[in-house]
């Protein structure tokens, strides 16, 4: 077989990929491990940026987003007591838009299905290999769900299977330039079939750890406490998650509503960088390439930008220009590196660390007073969360 872009993974990353290549006139092979319903169904993250939004538009994607996203103008941020707002749409005339990750990836599959047919995507393989990333004719390899072994002949390759998949590992490692920082935490994570008690997400500081707000629609709640990096699921029942919730999220005249836990789980908390994003004609976009703490709702941003990068790069690439190609990667890391500053930023600001001494709670507060009075503060807060322009 022979395709011109072989893309493993269909995760935000891939699935869009393939959508711009195939406006392109682009052909692509889009291979996942998993089920189209296993996809369909991971929860993950849930804000959009306003560039996000907009490339969606633009490559006519966003017909049940325009209806269903929530755009909201910004977050609260609740420390010491009192529960502040920081107004992005002020300070920026710019807004954030709330729709999951999992609808995201349901238009996505479904558009890719309907233009491309029911072969467009092969779900659940396995024993996925990518070869010769260093000759122009690079190679999958796959195991097809009916059980037949494949061989697909490449232009390019794009490595979009995230941070557990096999094509980093496929660059050699003198090559890459990693950095890394664990976090001693993680987060755990609700879906409550209960309407939000918010309009708006809110940041909770608290002497026992970190909680988030989020939304998912108007009668569903995504709600997330800082708990400890080796925590056991088992140990949190629902009454548990559910007065830990309300304890941290607690402010006189203030309600939070609860209901029935309908998913849960809990994240690592994890900032990773590894350059450059690109080996020969084998090039990495999304989670497969870099990875940053959910607190400042980038993850999947940094999917959708990089491959609104690379799909012009290929198409270049692929009519034997290397400009854009060759420029990929720094162009890629430059926005990662700024939104892994921001999120290391939002996350110390507002987690507890274990064992840490009476310093670290106090300068948090006074950086959580100042983005809250300070409009230079809340600006740049603003202007991160909602994002650098896109490409
Ligand atoms: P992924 O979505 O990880 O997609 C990669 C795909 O590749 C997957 O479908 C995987 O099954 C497939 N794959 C892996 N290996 C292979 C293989 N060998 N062959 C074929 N396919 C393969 N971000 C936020 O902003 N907020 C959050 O709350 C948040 N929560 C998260 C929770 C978890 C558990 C995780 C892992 C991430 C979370 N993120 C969050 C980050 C955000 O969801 C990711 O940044 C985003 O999914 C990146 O998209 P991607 O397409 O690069 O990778
Ligand atoms: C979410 O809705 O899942 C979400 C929102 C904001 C974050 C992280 C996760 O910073």
């Amino acid at each position: 077989m022979r395709t011109q872009v072989g893309i493993v993974g269909a995760g935000p990353a891939g699935l869009l990929l393939s959508h711009l290549l195939a406006l392109r006139g682009i052909d692509s092979v889009l291979v996942e491990i998993r089920s189209r319903e296993y996809c369909e169904a991971r929860q993950r993250a849930g804000v959009l940026e306003d560039g996000s939004v907009a490339l969606l538009r633009e490559a006519d994607l966003a017909q049940r987003l325009d209806r269903q996203g929530l755009e909201h103008g910004g977050i609260y941020l609740q420390f010491a007591g009192q529960r502040r707002h920081v107004d992005f749409r002020a300070l920026t005339g710019r807004t954030v838009t709330v729709y999951a990750q999992t609808e995201v990836v349901k238009d996505l599959i479904a558009r890719r299905l309907a233009d491309a047919g029911p072969e467009a995507i092969q779900f659940s393989v396995t024993d996925t290999d990518v070869t010769d990333l260093d000759t122009d004719q690079p190679v999958l390899r796959y195991t097809a769900a009916d059980g037949t072994r494949h061989e697909v002949t490449c232009d390019a390759i794009a490595g979009c299977d995230g941070f557990h998949g096999i094509c980093r590992p496929a660059i050699p490692p003198e090559l890459l330039t990693v950095v890394e920082r664990d976090y001693p935490y993680a987060w755990l994570g609700i879906l409550a079939d209960v309407p939000p008690s918010t309009d708006e997400l809110i940041y909770a500081h608290h002497r026992s750890g970190f909680a988030l707000h989020s939304l998912r629609s108007p009668t569903v709640s995504r709600l997330y406490l800082q708990v400890a990096a080796d925590e056991d699921i088992d140990s949190w029942p629902d009454d548990r998650i559910w007065a830990e919730l309300q304890d941290r999220f607690a402010l006189p005249g203030w309600e939070l509503r609860q209901g029935p836990v309908l998913d849960k789980s809990i994240t690592p908390m994890r900032s990773f960088v590894s350059a450059p994003m690109r080996y020969g004609r084998l090039f990495l976009a999304g989670d497969a390439a870099h990875i940053v703490p959910p607190t400042g709702a980038k993850g999947l941003n940094l999917a959708l930008a990089d491959v609104a990068v690379l799909a012009p790069a290929l198409d270049h690439l692929l009519h034997g220009k290397t400009e854009l190609a060759d420029a990929y990667s720094g162009t890629c890391l430059e926005r990662v590196w700024r939104a892994t500053h921001f999120s290391w930023w939002m996350t110390t600001m507002l987690h507890r660390t274990p064992g840490a001494d009476a310093m670290e709670a106090q300068l948090q507060l006074s950086q959580l007073r100042y983005v809250t009075s300070s409009r230079a503060a809340a600006t740049s807060l603003a202007e991160n969360y909602t994002g650098l322009p896109f490409p």
